[in-house]
């Protein structure tokens, strides 16, 4: 068997000797925005270290556990705490939990992060949602042998984020009002900042918001036939825009103060996409 996807099937088997509880949407959130778990009601928590060879985060902001649960009554499994690229896992890892919740039963990945916003018309604690994004200044998590029992070797990479989703969270923040800027997702690996001749490139190639993540997750998703969709919390402007040199701390801070209107949005759409579930 391929040694990714063995070691794949081992976390599955771990998960499953805990909970037998099957989710329809993924959802993963992104640094700051791990308080979005307080919204969902939980059935069982499971510490990523509790799970054989499971990659643990050591980013502080990311608390490392999977939570099953109900938003509304929609099953959903959520990631507090990613894995990143700059952490010092190889590829394969960063997206091995994405894979592990689509064997777990989840139709839906939604991806959430926060970004530096690139747009000149975007301000800090705006919420992008991600149309699409650009790769490849990451590593493509697929290079290697093809796992065929999750997808096939060459996958078509033209509507990566669903459109029909995208429709459901426009009219979620509608219904909820949270002002919704839409664009293109750039991940870089960090876990340096970008420099402003980067940002000018960035903007150039045509990304409107950039960060560290995301991106390989969603090619990941995509590869093993998920339903894709992402909102992107613009924390600050992006290097170079401003005076102020970037902090995680700002990023942080800028987070947790748009944290309330973020619950609203992530549950509104949560509780809609019954429409296609
Ligand atoms: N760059 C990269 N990642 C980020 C940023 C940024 O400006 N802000 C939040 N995550």
């Amino acid at each position: 068997m391929n040694p990714i996807y063995e070691k794949l099937q081992n976390c599955l088997k771990s998960v499953r000797e805990k909970t037998d509880f099957v989710p329809k949407v993924a959802i993963v959130l992104g640094s700051g925005l791990g308080d979005y778990a307080d919204d969902i009601r939980v059935v069982f928590e499971l510490d990523y270290g509790e799970i054989a060879g499971f990659p643990v985060s050591t980013v502080p902001g990311h608390a490392g556990k999977f939570i099953f649960g109900f938003v509304s009554d929609v099953p959903v499994v959520c990631m507090k705490g990613r894995v990143h690229f700059y952490e010092g896992y190889p590829i394969s890892d960063v997206v091995l939990p994405i894979r592990l919740m689509k064997l777990m039963g989840a139709e839906i990945l939604f991806l959430t992060n926060a970004s530096g916003g690139i747009n000149k018309e975007f301000h800090a604690g705006d919420f992008m949602l991600i149309t699409d994004h650009i790769s490849c200044f990451a590593p493509n998590p697929l290079i290697g042998a093809n796992i065929e029992e999750l997808g096939t070797r060459f996958p078509d990479m033209s509507e990566i984020y669903n459109k029909e989703l995208a429709d459901i969270i426009k009219e979620s923040a509608k219904e909820v009002s949270v002002p919704l800027q839409e664009g293109v997702y750039a991940q870089l690996t960090g876990p340096s900042f970008e420099s402003p001749a980067e940002i000018r490139m960035l903007r150039t190639l045509g990304a409107d918001a950039v960060g560290m993540s995301t991106v390989v997750e969603a090619i990941a998703a995509n590869h093993c036939g998920m339903k894709i969709c992402g909102i992107s919390c613009v924390c600050n402007l992006a290097a170079g825009m401003t005076e102020n040199p970037l902090t995680h701390k700002e990023v942080q801070e800028a987070a947790d103060k748009v944290a309330p209107l973020f619950k609203r949005l992530m549950t509104a759409s949560v509780t809609n996409f019954k429409k296609v579930l």
